[in-house]
């Protein structure tokens, strides 16, 4: 799969997330040999670089993020296509020099009259953005394909997300929206497919009859470091429960899908959306706190509301956790608990299914040394693999039982490297393939289950804390042994 000839123009160019994982990922696929020799990335902004110190901001950005080794042939290639257009966002005259630019690289680079957007920049700016591309005549799919790449935040609410994609789908057909949810672009996300839908052996044990519940975390050892403007008045549900993980829960929970064409796959993905609900009440079900000052990875750590830029007395969530109940046939009374937090005792993303007890065990209570609940732990990172979680015999003269893991590793099992996320997904908005793109149904459903537990936080009176570097607040704990349960030690 090698993309055809195009460009791409960036929005935010100079911003952490380009320079951090689209740059890199730009030069990644170009080492790959997956560009087209007829490539061009064009630099929007209001910094003045000049074409050259532009390209060498690229340069160090891509040297710095790129997980292929570093080939200067490579980058003299990609550099040939690479050019900059000063300016700001509502400046006609530079959105003139822009058209001409893209213009002469069609001609120069034959790029092909092929164009993609890629917005990477505060919602704030969407609309001016997205209207002079329009009033340029920009999105004009009559000389070659034009697609918009629309960064989250998708909206902060139901409302605003609507109000976004109304403006966005006046100037873009749907087919040329690309919503970019990063982690469908990571291998062991798309992997939940293959193992559910590939085996034999999970699928009948997918649901209420054997599964107890499950539990989505996604933990981070970082605290939000410079983000302070995108970050505070957000916190962690709109963050990454709304997209990352309600993507990860529709993926667990959907039925087999007809094929997996994109619209096969928001159609079932959108059902189990749709099902969702935030369990009540929510005082009971749900929890948020704050990170305050401790350690992390060997080093002192100021709380959040020490961190620069952050308002006095500001109540962001760094931690949210929500139990969700789905109401389908195969899921009805199978809690889905999802949490997510900013410096938490280490970094890992994983999706546990814990499967109920044997309905009846053949030991007496002193015969079992340690045995949990079955689980199936799907580690999306950093280790990435899978884990089950079973019951054996202790090798001895007695018949004891303890837990042990069988244990898939992605190192191990295979040679092949796996693509970085923005990678994949870039490559996959030049190839104009859709599936792993959420699509506005599903962006809307999630923040339908989000808003009333995020309404429902904004009444209370305080937020709870957390010391950095621990496992979250206690209300988060209290929540689960409400339910008999515990949260996973990843
Ligand atoms: C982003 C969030 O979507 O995902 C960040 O905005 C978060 O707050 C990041 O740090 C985590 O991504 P990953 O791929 O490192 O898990």
């Amino acid at each position: 799969r090698i993309a055809g000839p195009c460009s791409v123009v960036m929005f935010g160019v100079t911003g952490d997330l380009a320079r951090k994982k689209l740059i890199p990922a730009i030069y990644d696929l170009a080492n790959r040999g997956l560009l087209p020799p007829g490539f061009a990335l064009v630099g929007f902004a209001r910094q003045d670089f000049g074409d050259q110190s532009f390209s060498e901001m690229l340069k160090a950005a891509a040297q710095a993020g790129a997980r292929t080794p570093w080939r200067e042939t490579v980058w003299t290639q990609l550099e040939a296509g690479i050019r900059f257009v000063p300016g700001s966002f509502d400046d006609d005259a530079a959105w003139l020099q822009l058209a001409a630019t893209m213009a002469e690289l069609d001609e120069q680079q034959g790029t092909g009259g092929n164009h993609a957007f890629y917005l990477s920049i505060p919602p704030g700016l969407f609309p001016v953005v997205v209207g002079k591309i329009k009033e340029h005549g920009l999105a004009d799919q009559s000389g070659g394909w034009r697609r918009v790449v629309i960064e989250k935040p998708f909206g902060h609410d139901l409302a605003s997300a609507r109000e976004l994609n109304t403006l966005v789908s006046e100037v873009f057909p749907r087919e040329s929206v690309f919503r970019i949810d990063h982690y469908l672009g990571k291998e062991t996300v798309q992997n939940i497919l293959a193992l559910r839908f590939a085996n034999g052996m999970f699928e009948p044990l997918w649901n209420s009859h054997y599964v107890d519940h499950v539990q989505i975390t996604m933990a981070e050892d970082i605290g939000i470091g410079t983000r302070a403007g995108y970050y505070d008045g957000i916190g962690a549900a709109r963050d990454v429960i709304q997209n990352h993980l309600l993507q990860l829960m529709a993926l667990i929970a959907m039925e087999e899908p007809v094929s997996f064409n994109a619209e096969s796959l928001r159609l079932e993905k959108q059902k189990i959306l749709a099902n969702a609900r935030p369990a009540t009440p929510m005082a009971q079900h749900t929890a948020q706190a704050q990170y305050t000052a401790g350690w992390a990875g060997g080093e002192h750590v100021v709380g959040y509301l020490e961190e620069q830029g952050i308002p006095e007395g500001s109540r962001t969530e760094t931690y949210a956790a929500i139990k969700i109940d789905i109401a389908t046939r195969r899921w009805a009374g199978v809690p889905f608990y999802l949490r997510t937090g900013k410096r938490l005792g280490r970094r890992v993303t994983e999706v546990a299914v814990v499967f109920k007890a044997a309905p009846h065990q053949p030991f007496s209570k002193n015969d079992i040394e340690e045995l949990g609940r079955n689980a199936l732990v799907m580690r999306i990172q950093p280790d990435e693999g899978v884990t089950l979680r079973f019951g054996a015999k202790v090798p001895g003269t007695t018949m004891e039982i303890r837990d042990v893991l069988m244990d898939f590793a992605y190192g191990g099992a295979f040679v092949e490297s796996s693509p970085e996320a923005y990678e994949r997904l870039i490559l996959d908005v030049l190839l104009g393939d859709p599936p792993l793109f959420p699509q506005q149904e599903e962006v809307e459903l999630s923040w339908k289950i989000l808003d009333p537990v995020i309404a429902h936080w904004q009444r209370e009176k305080s937020i709870d804390t957390y010391t950095s570097g621990t496992w979250g607040p206690p209300t988060a704990d209290a929540m689960m042994e409400r339910d008999g349960r515990t949260w996973r030690r990843p």
